[in-house]
């Protein structure tokens, strides 16, 4: 039997709500058992994700272990430029590698938008999978990687500390950059399009790596970029109503510019006070995080106290707010304890309904 439960999307909209919602970055990851086991049943990562039987059954593994208010479609933010033909590996201990890094001006002015069916056809039959799999228990959210964090990936082929590539494109070649950038948001637009029509029910993007540019840069290489990606959702008949989400990771000094975009809600990292961004950002969107992820693998008293904090941080839902969405400030990471998923969800469900008055 299962009961619907809309509390994610009616926070969305911006109705009145009897307790706050909560769900997980990364909740499907390795830090569950059955995450593990599904995964080493794919042999990879990349298997797992382009296999939507398996992507449907690890989103569904957080939602059945803890009573999450959302599920999070598996997948990467790393489809996209795999799908333009990069080549993405995931390297134990390294991390996600492209076997075929942009090295030029040729490689890209020859990057196309990808075919949404030929080639990520994939990740919109694993939506379709999950939503009739879920069957309305919790709505579906859909994501894709900020275009600044997708050409950081695609420049560097890695992760990166000082992102001197990257950079180095933006600084030196910034009409090259701005190719590059546009070809990759027109792919986003596209992807989000696709994602929707197949079934998500809210976006989120993902800008991990907004926070190592400077004030100026962050405008023009990415949030120039976001605010066509909010403004094609907005404008799309079929999109139009569908919440979404932007991210920027060590952005807090940026909320006004990413709620002026005209999103419908705001992610916050761990290192941005809950209660002075609500108060910068009124009632202009919803505010989604932040605790820090490492408490998930300390104590279960540290989780139910950091949680507390953090609703007392954001504090009552009056008429001047959009409300609060519970959430970690990043990704729950593989040394997490599933035990602390439960207390985490156990303190949101019962100590938040007293803010919700
Ligand atoms: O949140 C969810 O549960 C949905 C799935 C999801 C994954 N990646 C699964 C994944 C989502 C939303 C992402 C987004 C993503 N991927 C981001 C943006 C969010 C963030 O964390 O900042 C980024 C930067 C990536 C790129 C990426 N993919 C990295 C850096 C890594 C390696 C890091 C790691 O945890 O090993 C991946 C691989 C990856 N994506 C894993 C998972 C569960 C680990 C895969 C494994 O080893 O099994």
């Amino acid at each position: 039997m299962h009961t619907k439960n809309d509390l994610y999307l009616r926070a969305l909209r911006g109705e009145r709500v009897e307790r706050t919602p909560i769900w997980v970055m990364r909740q499907a990851g390795r830090y569950l058992p059955d995450y593990r086991a599904t995964r080493a049943r794919a042999g990879d990562f990349l298997t797992l994700c382009k296999t939507p039987e398996m992507a449907c059954e690890v989103t569904l593994q957080p939602i059945d272990h803890f009573g999450l208010d959302a599920a999070i479609l598996f997948s990467d933010i790393l489809t996209i430029p795999d799908a333009m033909g990069l080549e993405l590996v995931l390297e134990e201990g390294v991390g996600p590698v492209f076997q075929k890094p942009l090295m030029g001006a040729a490689d890209i002015n020859e990057l196309a938008v990808p075919d949404m069916h030929a080639d990520l056809g994939y990740v919109m039959d694993a939506v379709a999978l999950i939503r009739r799999e879920l069957n309305d228990r919790v709505p579906l959210i859909g994501f894709t990687g900020s275009p600044w964090t997708l050409a950081s990936y695609m420049v560097e082929g890695k992760g990166s500390k000082d992102f001197a590539k990257v950079k180095g494109l933006m600084f030196g070649e910034p009409e090259l950059m701005h190719t590059l950038l546009n070809v990759v948001t027109d792919a986003v637009i596209e992807y989000l399009r696709a994602q929707v029509r197949a079934g998500v029910q809210s976006l989120m993007v993902f800008d991990t790596w907004g926070g190592m540019l400077s004030t100026a840069a962050f405008k023009t290489f990415s949030l120039a970029y976001m605010q066509r990606i909010v403004t094609a959702i907005k404008s799309d008949s079929d999109c139009k109503d569908v919440p979404i989400v932007l991210f920027t990771k060590g952005g807090g000094q940026w909320l006004e510019m990413l709620a002026d975009t005209g999103c419908d809600g705001l992610g916050l990292d761990w290192t941005i006070d809950i209660a002075q961004a609500k108060q910068r950002v009124g009632d202009r969107v919803i505010l989604q995080g932040n605790m820090d992820p490492v408490v998930m693998s300390t104590t279960g008293a540290a989780v139910e106290s950091q949680a507390r904090a953090v609703l007392d941080g954001y504090g009552q839902v009056g008429a001047q707010d959009r409300g609060h969405i519970f959430n970690l400030g990043h990704g729950i990471q593989p040394t997490a304890k599933p035990d602390n998923m439960r207390v985490l969800v156990e303190t949101v469900k019962s100590y938040s309904p007293s803010f919700h008055s």
